[in-house]
């Protein structure tokens, strides 16, 4: 029905794929290809198509993954590839096998890796940022992620170095992006030439030591996917780690502040976006868990915020043409807070399609 109205709302030009619609608003602010959100609205498309095999939205999402067909040709130009071109390209590849989607799940694979640094042991997450803000190799906690597509692409005829890097970045990321309670940085600042962390700091949470609820969502949902790929203990341990923190200190209906600091709670905006990246992450750990309460606790959970995204307070309905409502993209630079995001719909959809399965 959301989605429905969306794919009747979208405008026939190349700047037509929904990001986000702003509190009081009620039409999608539009991006082309080259914004980290492209690949989020394919990806919606083909969780429905796997959710319900009904054509059309196989043939909507195959329209709108060919917009984002020139990122195959484009460099390492930021970590965010990953999240473009696995979303789009990478489930649509997992549910129609087109072998041209693979040649470009390859391709920006071989981009993303020119970003890692073998000196700091991870990827340059921000280019755009290392004179601009002189943050001489930086890496942010969303870059967990984006090691899917190397996983994937070493998987499946691409290179073992792929493979290599990946375990590294997320290995370098275990030791330096975490404070002794398991708490996210939002960024790391390493010298390029010692290779060693400079600073841990924040760029879209409250502040530097504070625990940015997406952040700490991509931890969850990184380190989990980690351990799937790699099937290493530590991954695990470390997933049960950083998802127990961020339990511990949710607020009563499980869908979390902005930012778990900001002095402002309860009187703060929340982010959805977070409760649905960590729905999702949730409901993956829980099957790796061998300690059988521990593993119902993981999907009562994740369940439990499912539910409540999935009541008026959360869902969009007549609202606007989201799924989701209350989610906060860049509080400290106050953009889309409070707003719908299309990150929020895809990860709510992975997790409804992944529960789902699990029944
Ligand atoms: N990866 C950007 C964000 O989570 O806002």
């Amino acid at each position: 029905m959301q989605a429905q109205k969306t794919l009747n709302a979208i405008p026939a030009n190349n700047n037509n794929l929904p990001r986000n619609i702003d509190k009081g608003k009620t039409d999608w602010r539009y991006v082309n290809y080259k914004d980290w959100c492209s690949g989020f609205w394919p990806g919606v498309l083909w969780y429905l198509y796997e959710g319900t095999q009904d054509e059309k939205w196989k043939i909507a999402a195959d329209k709108f993954t060919q917009e984002l067909k020139p990122l195959a040709e484009h460099s390492g130009f930021d970590h965010d590839l990953g999240f473009m071109v696995f979303n789009s390209f990478g489930n649509g590849y997992r549910l129609i096998k087109d072998p041209a989607y693979k040649q470009v799940i390859l391709k920006s694979a071989d981009s993303l890796a020119t970003l890692f640094n073998p000196k700091v042991g991870t990827i340059l997450s921000w280019p755009g940022m290392v004179k601009k803000m002189n943050w001489p190799h930086n890496t942010i906690i969303d870059n967990m992620i984006n090691l899917e597509l190397l996983f994937w692409a070493s998987n499946n005829g691409g290179s073992r170095r792929l493979y290599d890097i990946a375990v590294k970045h997320a290995e370098t990321t275990m030791h330096n992006h975490f404070r002794p309670d398991y708490t996210s940085y939002h960024v790391v600042v390493y010298d390029t030439v010692t290779g060693k962390k400079l600073k841990g700091i924040t760029h879209q949470g409250y502040a530097d030591n504070s625990m940015w609820a997406r952040g700490q969502s991509w931890a969850i949902y990184g380190f989990t996917m980690c351990y799937r790929e790699t099937r290493k203990a530590e991954f695990l341990n470390f997933a049960q780690k950083v998802a127990d923190v961020y339990l511990n200190r949710l607020p009563t209906d499980l869908i979390p502040y902005w930012d778990f600091d900001d002095p402002a709670i309860p009187n703060a905006v929340k982010d959805a976006s977070a409760a649905c990246v960590t729905a999702s992450a949730l409901l993956e750990l829980s099957t790796f868990i061998k300690n059988k309460p521990k593993a119902r606790i993981y999907r009562q959970k994740a369940e439990a915020m499912l539910q409540t995204l999935s009541t008026s307070a959360y869902q969009s309905r007549g609202v606007n043409d989201a799924f989701l409502l209350h989610s906060t993209g860049h509080h400290p630079a106050g953009t889309e807070i409070d707003a719908s995001i299309i990150y929020a719909d895809y990860y709510y959809l992975e997790a409804l399609v992944r529960l789902e399965k699990m029944k």
